[in-house]
């Protein structure tokens, strides 16, 4: 599973591509916004710092002014991921940029008829978000279930990308059921290593190699 993180905190980026784990970013407009640096400055900077795809959304909602924007963005790195909406013109966007060969993400999906669409569209990733769906009285795991019977039924080679993830138990459900990717922010995926046994463990640990008066 392909764990990307959904931010544009530069810092976090670094830390997480440090450990070699990270195999992408994911940003929107509110996580640039969040960050409070230039859109395209930072977008760069990210690109510096993951070889893997980083998400760039589009902020025009037809498709002509997507198409302009999406220029604007593919011209900053080879691996910019162009993220659209998924409208119709924002359908029409993906398969016009896949078509000649870019990377583009599909986003906001609450339903698997929609992210059929993005399959059909060629889109290189489909983002259904599972924490929003959980918020509305949905379940984003059935969701993500959906998308993967009918991928699979088809054999689509678009990557189900799950987003809007909320905690360790999404990402764990999003692995049982085969998700291709997963975004979360940064306190998610550094919490995925705690484990009280684990701290115990090493505590314990160190107190017994003290008793031996070593060092190595
Ligand atoms: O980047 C898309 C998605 O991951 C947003 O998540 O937490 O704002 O619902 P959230």
């Amino acid at each position: 599973m392909k764990f990307f993180v959904d931010t544009a905190e530069i810092n976090d980026i670094k830390e997480l591509a440090a450990t070699g784990l990270l195999d992408g970013v994911t940003t929107n407009p509110s996580l640039i916004a969040k960050s409070g640096r230039d859109f395209l400055e930072v977008t760069k900077e990210i690109c510096g710092i993951v070889d893997g795809p980083v998400s760039a959304e589009v902020i025009a909602l037809d498709h002509e002014g997507m198409m302009r924007e999406a220029e604007i963005l593919r011209k900053i790195a080879d691996n910019v991921c162009i993220k659209v909406p998924l409208t119709i013109d924002g359908l029409k966007t993906c398969k016009a940029l896949t078509g000649d060969g870019t990377k583009v993400n599909v986003t906001l999906c609450f339903s698997a008829n929609q992210a059929l669409l993005a399959a059909k569209a060629g889109a290189s990733f489909i983002s259904p978000f599972i924490g929003r769906h959980d918020d509305n009285g949905f379940d984003g795991l059935e969701l993500i279930r959906d998308i993967r019977l009918i991928y699979d039924n088809y054999n689509y080679a678009t990557e189900i990308l799950a987003a809007s993830i909320r905690h360790g138990v999404h990402v764990l459900e999003c692995a049982r059921i085969g998700a291709d990717v997963m975004t979360a922010p940064p306190a998610v995926i550094k919490g995925l290593v705690k484990h009280v046994l684990t701290d115990k463990g090493i505590e314990g640990f160190m107190a017994d190699w003290a008793k031996t008066g070593q060092s190595l």
